[in-house]
């Protein structure tokens, strides 16, 4: 997906985003959350954080920041979320997952949901997420992958020429992302329906030089 393509096909998703994608797939952000250390003051940060859906997961005294290319879907957010009632919301920013523009070492957790699919290139996201991060921090990565086989397979591969329309990839490679992203895997959960979707967890830390950046790490087979 293209930048332009990203930002119209949000804009005009953004008034009834929740409805299309809010509660069904809120267990997989549930469990994304359930795995940071919500200690009081610690910072994380949200990439493309669309209407801000996983706002009321976050403790009242965590520091949330959430970035997103998408003015509309930012304006969604900051309307339904506002500070004065959700007080671990730091600052809603617009602003490129590719290119963040905070200090390294800025976050306790950085936190992509939905999102690896629909950037136009998830290397870069990956990059600049592990460089605001501290090191041996979390870094959680929530997404649909391609499936390897089977009727969901073709289902994926027939819609994936529209993927401009339908706003991410639907053949986005789980072996390729893990191939091109340099830190260690903690762990892999299936999450959603029948864990169609995966939960990546990283440690921030280089993956070893072994040519394994799985961390050993294996997919478990039961969505939790
Ligand atoms: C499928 S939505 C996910 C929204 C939210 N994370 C959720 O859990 O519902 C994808 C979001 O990523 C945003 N996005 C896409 N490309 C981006 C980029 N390069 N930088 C920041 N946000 C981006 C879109 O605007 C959209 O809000």
């Amino acid at each position: 997906m293209d930048k332009d393509s990203i930002l119209k096909t949000y804009g005009f998703y953004a008034p009834f985003y929740d409805v299309i994608f809010g509660s069904w797939v809120n267990h997989g952000r549930k469990k994304a959350v359930e795995r940071i250390d919500q200690r009081p003051g610690s910072r994380f940060l949200e990439i493309g954080i669309g209407t801000g859906y996983s706002i009321p997961l976050y403790q009242p005294d965590v520091r949330v920041t959430g970035i997103d290319i998408s003015p509309e879907m930012l304006h969604v957010a900051k309307k339904r979320f506002p500070q004065e009632r959700y007080p671990q919301v730091d600052a809603f920013i617009e602003m490129d997952a590719q290119n963040l523009e905070f200090p390294d070492d800025s976050f306790d957790a950085v936190i992509a949901m939905y999102v690896a699919s629909v950037v136009p290139d998830p290397m870069k996201m990956m990059q600049e997420m592990s460089r605001v991060c501290v090191p041996g921090g979390t870094v959680l990565v929530l997404n649909h992958f391609a499936s390897s086989r089977g009727i969901l397979r073709g289902v994926e591969n027939f819609f994936s020429p529209f993927s401009k329309r339908l706003g991410f990839k639907p053949d986005f490679s789980l072996p390729h992302f893990l191939e091109m992203t340099t830190i260690e895997v903690k762990d892999i959960l299936p999450v959603n329906l029948g864990g169609y979707w995966k939960l990546i967890h990283f440690c921030n830390e280089p993956t070893s030089l072994d040519g394994d950046h799985s961390g050993g790490a294996s997919i478990n087979p039961q969505p939790a």
